[in-house]
């Protein structure tokens, strides 16, 4: 008779070993998913710390240009017409010119801290018309030639994602001028499938990317940071790339939802 050769087959496990593997695989999935849900959490409250930094941040510079520009001009205008009841005739009509400019620059101010904290053009005319006014308003303060150029999109842009997309704008428009003293800036919004695209360059100073990142999660300043995590907020991504002397590019990528998604 011939014998079939033995092949090695797995120890059979007994019934209760079998229980045993089973439960210790349970239990180690069991911390695999306490531990992501841990890591979630973490960056949640990550996220959450982030928002209300910025929110205090921007609360502190509102402040200050409160008591800074319009609190100076009204306590000099409370002076002036103080002054008045004590003068003589001729020299009323000068307070009174005096008081009038100051009102002016007062308006003017108050005008300007309300265009920054929401301008109503992003409201009224929509993105590309917010964004082609910031350009003209920054070119005009500096000198910088600013070119906007927004693609055909296929949908209305979510009303969140207008926001956003402006106040990155505004940042590294602020960040072009201020820092890196550019002579042209370009703005460009695309839609590459169903993502958006934007991308700033500007021929400035450039920066040691890395550096300057890290100064901005560091408090020293916040504007890179932040726009980084509103970014992120919207399950987006940012990213900047410079050498110094080479300007610098900041590329946006945003996944695309309508109106009623976002909800
Ligand atoms: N376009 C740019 N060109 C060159 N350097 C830049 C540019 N944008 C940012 N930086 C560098 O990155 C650093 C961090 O920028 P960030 O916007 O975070 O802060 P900030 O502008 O200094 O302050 P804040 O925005 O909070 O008022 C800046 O100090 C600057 O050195
Ligand atoms: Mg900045």
């Amino acid at each position: 008779m011939k014998r079939t050769p033995s092949i090695p087959l797995p120890p059979i496990e007994n019934p209760e070993q079998q229980m045993r593997s089973e439960l210790q695989r349970l239990a180690e999935q069991q911390n695999r998913l306490f531990a992501q849900l841990q890591a979630g959490e973490d960056h949640f409250k990550q996220l959450a710390r982030s928002v209300w930094r910025v929110q205090e941040d921007e609360r502190r510079r509102l402040a200050r240009e409160l008591h800074d520009g319009i609190g100076q001009h009204l306590t000099a205008l409370r002076h002036r017409l103080q002054g008045m009841e004590q003068d003589q005739a001729e020299c009323q009509d000068h307070r009174l010119q005096q008081s009038l400019s100051l009102c002016e620059t007062a308006i003017e101010e108050v005008r300007a801290l309300s265009r920054l904290l929401r301008p109503q053009i992003l409201d009224d005319l929509g993105l590309e018309a917010a964004l082609q006014w910031l350009a003209r308003h920054s070119a005009e303060d500096s000198g910088c030639s600013i070119q906007v150029d927004v693609g055909r999109l296929d949908q209305e842009l979510d009303g969140d994602l207008k926001t956003l997309l402006f106040r990155v704008v505004q940042e590294a428009l602020a960040n072009a001028l201020k820092h890196a003293h550019a002579d042209n800036v370009v703005v460009r919004i695309s839609q590459r499938g169903s993502s958006l695209q934007l991308l700033i360059v500007d021929d400035g100073a450039g920066c040691d990317v890395e550096a300057a990142l890290a100064r901005s999660s560091q408090s020293e300043s916040t504007g890179l940071a932040s726009m980084r995590e509103r970014v992120r907020l919207f399950g987006g991504q940012l990213a900047l790339a410079s050498q110094p002397g080479e300007g610098l590019q900041l590329r946006v990528r945003l996944p695309l939802v309508s109106e009623t998604e976002s909800r």
